[in-house]
């Protein structure tokens, strides 16, 4: 099948009643040889596209994030004839520049997670395990994404370094000193091993980061300070970046 035939996956959250009116065209639980993924695959029409959503927490948010099934969750919209994927995610700013309550559509990733499994291949294979991971988003699907917010005049971040932390607890102020010296900007928890789980199955994956609060020694007050009022506001700003991008491609 064609790329601009295949339905395009969104990794969501918990959710997607806050897609807007959608229509629901198909439910799927799809079984994987790596187990249940976090949710039944959602077909869903929005903007004339049918894209197929996955709660990546599930719905109603019962796994945290060091216990997704990112394995069975890629391999299922792979399955289902998804190529191409964009991940939402929640995470915080070690850029003065990027403010919370805006988006970011990060270019690189620094992954300090640990114990997850991380790959499909259980044997060796040559060099079939070893994907070259330098650009781990795909630059195509990353342009597009941002070419339509610039159209749509959205406050986005068009670069930035992904730092991937374990979990489920927010990180040190040291932490996030050690990150920004690494040369991270984002910090979230659920980036990887999704990335590298996309690349080995040849999907092109993209990260709409939705930017939630200052990291940890980033601003004097509390982290979770406003956090529900930047969540909204960020999340509305990734509806209108999906719904536009998904009224591109119709
Ligand atoms: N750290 C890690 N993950 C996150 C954060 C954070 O500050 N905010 C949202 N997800």
């Amino acid at each position: 099948m064609p790329d601009d035939v295949r339905p395009l996956g969104l990794i969501v959250g918990t959710g997607y009643e806050y897609l807007g009116p959608l229509e629901i065209v198909h439910r799927e639980i799809v079984p994987t040889p790596w187990g249940e993924p976090s949710s039944p695959l959602v077909t869903v029409r929005l903007e004339g596209c049918d894209i197929v959503l996955l709660a990546r927490h599930g719905f109603g948010h019962t796994l945290l994030p060091h216990l997704v099934n990112y394995r069975a969750n890629v391999w299922a919209l792979a399955h289902v004839g998804v190529s191409r994927l964009v991940a939402l995610a929640s995470v915080g700013s070690l850029d003065p520049a990027c403010r919370p309550g805006t988006l970011a559509v990060p270019e690189q990733i620094v992954d300090y997670t640990h114990g997850r499994p991380t790959t499909f291949h259980e044997e060796a294979d040559g060099l079939g395990a070893h994907v070259d991971f330098t650009e781990p988003y795909d630059g195509e699907l990353r342009r597009a994404l941002l070419a339509v917010a610039a159209r749509e005049g959205l406050e986005i971040a068009t670069t930035g370094v992904y730092g991937v932390t374990q979990g489920p607890r927010l990180e040190t102020a040291a932490e996030i000193a050690r990150l920004r010296r690494d040369g991270c900007t984002l910090v979230g928890m659920t980036g990887m091993p999704e990335a590298a789980l996309a690349r080995e199955l040849g999907l092109a994956y993209a990260t709409c980061a939705m930017i939630v609060n200052w990291a940890a020694g980033m601003a004097p007050e509390p982290i979770h300070e406003g956090i529900a009022a930047h969540l909204e506001r960020a999340t509305g700003e990734a509806v209108r970046l999906i719904r536009a991008f998904l009224r591109s491609a119709s």
